[in-house]
C-alpha cells in the first residue's frame, strides 16, 4: 500500500526532479526488510521483444519515479537489448532471467519489485499474469490477453484472492477520438447509445515467419485457430462506450467468417515460392471474420477482424446513440448542433470541431508529449501513464482483470460460434453479477 507519506515523497522527488540521484541508490541491491528510496515504482519485465522494450522505453522516458529492476526473456539478445536500454537511460543494470521458459517465475518471486509486465506471446499472457499475481505483485499484461475460458476465471480469482491490481494494456481505447467519444457520451452529447462498431484489419503477414522462414506466434495463431484472435482493438472501446462491466454486459456472440485463410496462403507463397514448406501451411483462420455482440441491455456491438486483408491499416469505429452518431470514417452528426436533419438533409461533420469541447483532459494536457515520446500515436503514453499512475496512487485501473476477462472471452466465443455454424454463444459473467450496479467499481481510477 502507497499511503500518503510516500505519495508526497514522491511528489516532492518528482518536483525536484532527482532522477540521477535516484538512479545512483537504485545501483545498490534492495532486499527484504532493506530500506529503499520509498518513491520509486520497481518494475521488472517479462518479454522484451520490440513491444516489450518499447515498454521499457517508453516507462523509463516519461517516469522518473520508475525503475526497472529485472527483465525476463528466453532470447539472450532480445534481453541483453533491454538491459542496454535501462543501463543507458538510467545507468543501472537490471537482474537478467533467460534460464528457460519457467524462470519469469523467478523474476516474480523477487523481494524488490513492485509489479511486473508482461509482453510475451499471446499463449503466455494469462498463466503469467496469474503466477504474478501469486507472487504477490501487481500485474500489466498485453494484449490479447487470456486465451481460454479458465484462463480469465483463473486471473479473475487470483486478483480476488491477492487483492493486487491488474492492468490490461489495451491502448486503442487511448485514442484522441476515442477518448474524446467516451468523454462526450459522459456528457450526454449522443443520447442513449445502443449500437457500436469496432475493428482490428492490420495487414500483419509480414510478421507470420521470422527472417529464417520459421513461423512465429503471429503466423501459429493464424495456422491454428480461427475467429476474432486478436479481438480487444476493436472491442475496447465499444465496451468502455456502452458501459460494459459498468451497468450492462456482454451476453451473445455470433460469428461469421470469409473464405478460409486464402490471403495469408497467397503471401505465403509470394514470399517463399509454391514448392516451398511454408506454402503447405493450411490456414484455418478466415480472411475476414466478423463478429455480432448482444448485451444484457438489448445493446449491440458489431466487431471486424483481420490479420491478413490486402489493403493499409486500417482500424474504423462508429457509435451510435438516439441523439447522434460518430462514424470514424464518415464523421459525427449530431442531433442538436450539426447542419440539417438526421436522414436525407443531414450532414456529417469533422470531429475535430468538437475537440475544444470534449477533448479528453488527457490529451488536451498531455497530448504533444504522448504524440512525441508515446509510440503508436500517443496510445501507449496515456496507457502507461495509467499503469504507472495504477501503482503510484494503490488504485485500480480503468481497464482492470474484469474488463480484460470479459473483452479476451470473445476469442474462445467466436471459435465456439464457428463451430456451431455462426450459432448464438451465451459468454461468461466474469463479474458475478455485480456488473448491474454501475457503481461497483467506483473506487478504481475515474477517466472522465
Ligand atoms: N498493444 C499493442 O499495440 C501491441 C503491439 C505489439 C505487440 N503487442 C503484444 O505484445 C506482446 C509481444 O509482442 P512482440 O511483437 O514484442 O512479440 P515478439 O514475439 O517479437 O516478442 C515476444 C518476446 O517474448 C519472449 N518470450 C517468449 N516466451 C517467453 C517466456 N516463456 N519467458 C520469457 N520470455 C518469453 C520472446 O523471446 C520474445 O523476445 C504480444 O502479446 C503482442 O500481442 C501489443
Amino acid at each position: 500500500m502507497i499511503d500518503e507519506s510516500r505519495n508526497l515523497d514522491r511528489r516532492r522527488f518528482l518536483q525536484q526532479g532527482l532522477v540521477g540521484a535516484a538512479a545512483a541508490s537504485l545501483a545498490a541491491p534492495l532486499t527484504r526488510g532493506q530500506d529503499r528510496p520509498s518513491q520509486l515504482i520497481r518494475i521488472g519485465v517479462i518479454g522484451v521483444g520490440p513491444r516489450g522494450q518499447w515498454h521499457v522505453r517508453n516507462l523509463l522516458t516519461n517516469h522518473p519515479d520508475v525503475t526497472v529492476v529485472a527483465i525476463c526473456d528466453i532470447q539472450e539478445d532480445h534481453l541483453d537489448a533491454a538491459v542496454q536500454i535501462v543501463k543507458e537511460m538510467r545507468g543501472t543494470t537490471p537482474a537478467g532471467y533467460a534460464k528457460g521458459e519457467y524462470d519469469y517465475r523467478n523474476l516474480c518471486q523477487r523481494d524488490d519489485l513492485d509489479a511486473v509486465l508482461i509482453a510475451t506471446p499471446v499463449y503466455w499472457l494469462g498463466r503469467m499474469t496469474v503466477d504474478a499475481l501469486r507472487a504477490g505483485k501487481h500485474a500489466a499484461l498485453e494484449v490479447a490477453g487470456p486465451q481460454t475460458e479458465e484462463e480469465c476465471w483463473g486471473m479473475v480469482r487470483e486478483k480476488q484472492k491477492s487483492g493486487k491490481h491488474v492492468m490490461f494494456l489495451e491502448n486503442c481505447c487511448y485514442g484522441n477520438e476515442n477518448m474524446m467519444i467516451y468523454n462526450m457520451i459522459n456528457h450526454g452529447v449522443f443520447g442513449e447509445p445502443y449500437y457500436a462498431e469496432g475493428s482490428y484489419v492490420h495487414d500483419c503477414r509480414s510478421l507470420f515467419f521470422d527472417p529464417g522462414g520459421k513461423i512465429t506466434w503471429r503466423g501459429e495463431l493464424q495456422r491454428d485457430r480461427y475467429g476474432s484472435t486478436y479481438p480487444q482493438h476493436g472491442l475496447g472501446s465499444n465496451c468502455k462506450w456502452l458501459q460494459i462491466n459498468d451497468g450492462d454486459r456482454l451476453e451473445s456472440c455470433q460469428t461469421m467468417m470469409a473464405s478460409g485463410g486464402h490471403e495469408s496462403h497467397l503471401r505465403t507463397v509470394t514470399q517463399f515460392g509454391p514448392g516451398s514448406e511454408q506454402a503447405r501451411i493450411q490456414f484455418k483462420q478466415g480472411d475476414f471474420v466478423t463478429s455480432l455482440i448482444s448485451t444484457a441491455k438489448g445493446r449491440m456491438i458489431r466487431l471486424d477482424y483481420s490479420i491478413c486483408c490486402t489493403r493499409p491499416y486500417s482500424r474504423y469505429y462508429l457509435l451510435q446513440g438516439t441523439k447522434g452518431c460518430w462514424d470514424s470514417r464518415s464523421g459525427v452528426f449530431l442531433e442538436d448542433s450539426s447542419p440539417g436533419k438526421s436522414g436525407a438533409e443531414g450532414a456529417w461533420e469533422p470531429l475535430a470541431k468538437y475537440e475544444p469541447t470534449y477533448q479528453h483532459p488527457y490529451w488536451r494536457e498531455n497530448g504533444a508529449a504522448a504524440r512525441r515520446t508515446g509510440g503508436h500515436g500517443g496510445i501507449d503514453y496515456h496507457c502507461i501513464s495509467d499503469f504507472v499512475k495504477m501503482l503510484r496512487e494503490d488504485q485500480e485501473p480503468w481497464i482492470d482483470v474484469f474488463d480484460a476477462a470479459t473483452w479476451s472471452s470473445i476469442i474462445f466465443c467466436s471459435k465456439l460460434s464457428l463451430d456451431r455454424g455462426g450459432a448464438r454463444v451465451d459468454m461468461p459473467d466474469f463479474t458475478d453479477g455485480k456488473w448491474k450496479d454501475p457503481s461497483w467499481r467506483k473506487g478504481r481510477m475515474q477517466i472522465s
